[in-house]
């Protein structure tokens, strides 16, 4: 007896706690400022940097994870200093040499042709011309890296594209490329 009663009462009790809900107006939130969040917009004003703008520039003296700065200049110069100086910090093993030939076939044989003899399909529809053999540069794996990073006149920077590591494996692969057209 008492405990049906005890159930009537818990049924009625939850019929008017669900009797209150409405779909038309929004139901109690907590924390209601987590479900209606401000959109900030990525470019807008705000006041709340010193410039005025959402958009915020990386703080002085900080890199972006994964990446590291490149100290040699976008210059002659630095492309003979890498030339004479910069070694490869991998190791020209099998793996790096076939992930270097897969990133030049995607990013470089376009103008450089598979061989590095400068016959890729855009010189030979003449879209892009004073690509170079290989075998007439005076290159090392350093310079190559140099070239692949700032890019050499017409041929435009692949810093973007390719991570330190790929730029390396590309450059050993240029080198190897360079080897075999000089045998
Ligand atoms: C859009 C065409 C194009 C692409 C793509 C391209 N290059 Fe070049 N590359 C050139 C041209 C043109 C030159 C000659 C630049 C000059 O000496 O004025 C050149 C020159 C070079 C040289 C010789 C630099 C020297 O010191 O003489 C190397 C090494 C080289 N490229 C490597 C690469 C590698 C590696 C890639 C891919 C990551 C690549 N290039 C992608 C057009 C291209």
């Amino acid at each position: 007896m008492m405990k049906s009663l005890v159930k009537i009462i818990a049924v009625a009790g939850i019929m008017v706690a669900a009797s209150c809900k409405t779909d038309t107006a929004p139901n109690y939130q907590f924390f209601p400022n987590m479900y209606q969040s401000v959109g900030y917009e990525t470019y807008s004003e705000s006041d709340a940097f010193n410039n005025g703008v959402e958009a915020q520039t990386p703080v002085d003296g900080t890199i972006k994870r994964g990446w590291m700065p490149f100290e040699v200049e976008n210059t002659e110069a630095g492309r003979l200093f890498a030339k004479d100086s910069l070694v490869s910090p991998l190791q020209p093993t099998e793996a790096n040499l076939a992930n270097g030939k897969e990133l030049f076939g995607v990013y470089c044989a376009v103008c450089h042709g598979a061989k590095g003899k400068g016959d890729g399909n855009l010189v030979k529809r003449e879209k892009f011309l004073g690509v170079p053999s290989y075998a007439d540069r005076d290159i090392t794996t350093g310079s190559i890296y140099h070239t692949v990073y700032y890019g050499l006149n017409s041929m435009g920077s692949h810093a973007g594209q390719l991570n330190e590591n790929e730029r390396w494996q590309v450059s050993m692969y240029v080198s190897k490329l360079k080897a075999d057209l000089t045998k």
